[in-house]
């Protein structure tokens, strides 16, 4: 039955890219997924960034079951009980002014929708996007993701403009080593002051560049964001899709960085699994985007099986204090990285916040040339002894792990990871040497 469900996904499922494992897959429970042989392996990429209080939840299954008890769909135009809980829900959580949310599934349509609140609230439709970002699949969302390759599908929506992403690691203006002084905002800006048609309409961001490889702008860098979205009277987007409700230590990267977006979409950590997204604004944005004919009318928006489980997964962070642990065993986490990194001349970088770090790896120290066959190799190595992680760029920009385990991880089990990562990587490299030697 396995070789035939194995070969099933050669001959049936189209491929749609990024890593896929020789493995099927049969059951996830806290941080361990099984795969079809029933091997336990941790799962440090917290399923795709979503299951941030781990695999199947107690708290989820209630939901699930609740919702099947009463209402899993409605009529779009029929808002569901749990749909109005959650949007009280989701306004106690997020910063003032920011108060009204419009519930949808993918972390793309949140994106599109908020990219048509500020093109209607503006008049304008240009976007900027910072380098590196990853908003989505779909069209609006596409077209303001610089992450990964879009070629071949036609052009992208016109008015997209892409500013240099801040990374100090690796200055993709090399101009800064180590400390970004953002003359890349500065020089990106200028540009597209330059290009501008004349309708500007929204900067939209992720506060930690996560998909270009966790890249943590520097202190400061928002707040000069957001006042030259201001001068522009452009609208300013935070996509917190991996950074909200605790996976960085603090409940949105917004609270954290005492700037508040005039729109903010939340995603992944939002449905704990279950497709669950939102876009969120202040009463007058909605207002002007309502009096000028907003409409998101999809199948699934405001559907009441994944509201139910959303509020299952905010009251389980609340009662559980995730926010905090995410801080305590991030800080567990990052010193065990940092660990590493002093025995490892490969590891370049340590960085990012709270349960979201990135390791970059590089040939050496002085040069950072990108390590990717080492990359590729432990990455494999550690999924044969037992431990889930994927690298974010394969490109001259950087080959970087992404490490994010749910919040719930324990000591134990990051200890557990930490010794694999370790012996993978020595065996890896081990195994390099010997191929070139
Ligand atoms: C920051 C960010 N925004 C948006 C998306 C798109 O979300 P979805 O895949 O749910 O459409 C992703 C997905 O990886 C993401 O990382």
């Amino acid at each position: 039955m396995r070789n035939l469900r194995r070969q099933a996904v050669r001959d049936h499922l189209i491929r749609y890219g990024g890593d896929s494992f020789p493995h099927l897959f049969r059951s996830a429970s806290g941080t361990i997924v099984v795969d079809d042989t029933g091997r336990a392996v941790l799962d440090f990429t917290s399923g795709q960034m979503c299951a941030t209080i781990g695999h199947n939840h107690p708290a989820i299954k209630e939901a699930i079951r609740k919702s099947a008890d009463t209402a899993m769909h409605m009529f779009s135009g029929m808002i569901p009980e749990a749909v109005a809980d959650l949007a009280i829900k989701l306004a106690e959580w997020v910063p003032e002014p920011l108060s009204k949310s419009l519930m949808v599934n993918t972390g793309s349509e949140s994106n599109e929708a908020a990219l048509r609140i500020a093109k209607l609230a503006t008049g304008g439709y240009e976007v900027v996007a910072l380098g590196g970002s990853w908003h989505g699949t779909t069209g609006a969302s596409a077209a303001a993701s610089f992450a990964s390759d879009r070629r071949g599908y036609g052009p992208k929506v016109p008015g997209n403009h892409a500013i240099p992403e801040p990374n100090a690691y690796r200055c993709p203006i090399e101009h800064c080593r180590d400390h970004c002084d953002m003359t890349c905002m500065k020089v990106g800006l200028k540009m597209f002051d330059m290009a501008s048609d004349g309708a500007p309409a929204a900067v939209i961001a992720e506060p930690i560049i996560s998909a270009g490889g966790v890249i943590v702008p520097p202190k400061g860098y928002f707040t000069a964001l957001a006042e030259a979205c201001r001068s522009r009277g452009m609208l300013l987007i935070f996509d917190e899709a991996q950074t909200a409700f605790g996976r960085i230590g603090h409940r949105f990267a917004a609270t954290q960085l005492g700037v508040t977006p005039d729109i903010m979409t939340v995603s992944k950590t939002l449905g704990g699994g279950l497709p669950l997204a939102a876009t969120i604004t202040s009463d007058p944005i909605e207002d002007v985007a309502h009096q000028r004919g907003f409409s998101f009318y999809t199948s699934h928006v405001s559907d009441p099986l994944p509201a139910m489980a959303g509020l299952a997964v905010l009251q389980t962070i609340e009662r559980d204090g995730l926010v905090e642990r995410a801080k305590e065993m991030g800080t567990y986490l990052e010193q065990a990285l940092s660990g590493l990194q002093q025995r490892y001349e490969v590891i370049g970088d340590v960085r990012g916040q709270g349960l979201l770090l990135g390791v970059e790896l590089v040939k050496d120290r002085e040069s950072r040339e990108p390590f990717h066959t080492l990359g590729a190799r432990t990455t494999e190595r550690c999924f044969e002894l037992g431990l889930s992680m994927n690298i974010r760029r394969r490109t001259e920009r950087g080959s970087v792990w992404r490490i994010a385990p749910p919040l719930t991880v324990s000591r134990a089990e990051i200890d557990r990871g930490v010794t694999i990562l370790d012996q993978a990587l020595r065996e890896s490299l081990d195994s390099l040497a010997g191929e070139t030697s």
